[in-house]
């Protein structure tokens, strides 16, 4: 899917929230504000499959999985902290207006 879908709106999201969204394809996505930055990674842990959505955004910029506590950064998707290993996908946003569009996954570079 190349294409941005608007699947959340900017007060949705205030600094340091995490929330859970789903696109027109199923993916599962986890929207966040790192300190007044919206971003967009994968929803599912690579660990267990738990929603990201449901852990906690750290004041380190990452983020931090309820179940077994893996941290992944917000920005690179990479796992940081065991017991994941893989990295989350990340995945374009654009906000325009009010909006939040998420589109096709992001370039990262290797940490
Ligand atoms: S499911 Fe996320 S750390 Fe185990």
């Amino acid at each position: 899917m190349s294409e941005f879908e608007h699947l959340a709106d900017v007060a949705d999201l205030p600094d340091g929230a995490l929330l859970g969204v789903t696109r027109a394809d199923g993916t599962e996505i986890c929207l966040f504000n790192f300190r007044g930055t919206i971003g967009a990674v994968g929803n599912i842990c690579t660990h267990a499959e738990f929603y990201m959505s449901d852990g906690t955004l750290r004041n380190d910029g990452t983020v931090e999985c309820a179940w077994h506590g893996a941290r992944f950064d917000c920005q690179s998707g990479r796992a940081c902290r065991g017991p994941a290993e893989d990295p989350l996908p990340v995945y374009q946003v654009r906000i325009e207006g009010t909006r939040v569009l998420v589109g096709p996954p992001a370039e990262v570079k290797a940490a």
